[in-house]
């Protein structure tokens, strides 16, 4: 397979198309930024991490029967994927209150919710990304409701197959953000599953291990990431 053009540079990765119309190459970034592109930065190694962390997430994903856009890992840091139609709502499950969540419902971060939450966030740099309902998805056309259904059943098997993971690990999952998008009119799960979309603490001592060591300016940010792939990997 040969890498073809660039098709898109987005916050943290870049698009290519390939040979294969099917298929695009994408290259992780060490860029950062947090408050809809107003925080700017650079994570040492973080493309290579986040590239290694997707692709094992994605086949933990696969062998317990959810699918993804995820094809092969080309290099440490880019990996191919199926081409798809990205549905432009971003959706987060929440098991602990923490971010905009606390914020928004004045709760202590680390509450545990009674029941796992699950949110829709309409994916629109500009607008910088609001929250919205199915009514608002249905109003705009951004899904329809049988495929907003689908991807709720999906996110929650995803939140059930990441936590038991990552429990076994000694790493809680706070939250994450997810993408859904269409392959010749198949729903896939895209983008990607890492310290960038997901807050992870550690069980015991409650450390960050993710991208929020970057937006609070908390240190120790590339350690964050290394660590949550040396807890997966053992490497
Ligand atoms: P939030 O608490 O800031 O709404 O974030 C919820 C989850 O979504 C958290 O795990 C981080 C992730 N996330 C993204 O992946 N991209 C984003 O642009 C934002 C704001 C959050």
């Amino acid at each position: 397979m040969l890498k073809k053009e660039q098709l898109y540079e987005g916050k943290a990765k870049k698009v290519y198309r390939t040979d294969n119309p099917d298929l695009y190459w994408i290259e992780y970034k060490d860029d950062a930024t947090a408050f809809n592109g107003l925080k700017k930065g650079t994570i040492a190694n973080k493309g290579e991490l986040n590239n290694l962390i997707s692709a094992y997430f994605f086949r933990l994903l696969a062998e317990q029967g959810v699918e993804s856009h995820f094809v092969e890992e080309k290099s440490e840091r880019e990996m191919v994927v199926k081409a798809l139609q990205i549905i432009p709502v971003e959706v987060v499950v929440r098991n602990i209150a923490a971010g905009s969540l606390a914020k928004r419902l004045g709760l202590e971060e680390g509450t545990v919710l009674s029941c796992t939450v699950v949110e829709n966030y309409y994916k629109s740099d500009e607008l910088g990304d609001p929250l919205i309902n199915d009514d608002h998805i249905r109003a705009l056309n951004l899904a329809t409701p049988g495929q907003m259904a689908a991807i709720r059943e999906i996110a929650l098997k995803v939140n059930d197959i990441l936590r038991a993971h990552l429990a076994e690990r000694e790493l809680d999952l706070i939250d994450f953000k997810l993408e859904f998008g269409l392959h010749n009119g198949q729903l896939l799960l895209g983008d990607e599953i890492s310290p960038d979309t997901c807050r992870f603490w550690d069980k015991n001592t409650r450390e960050k291990l993710d991208k929020d060591r970057f937006r609070r300016d908390l240190g120790n940010v590339e350690e964050a990431y290394k660590e949550v792939y040396r807890r997966l990997t053992g490497r």
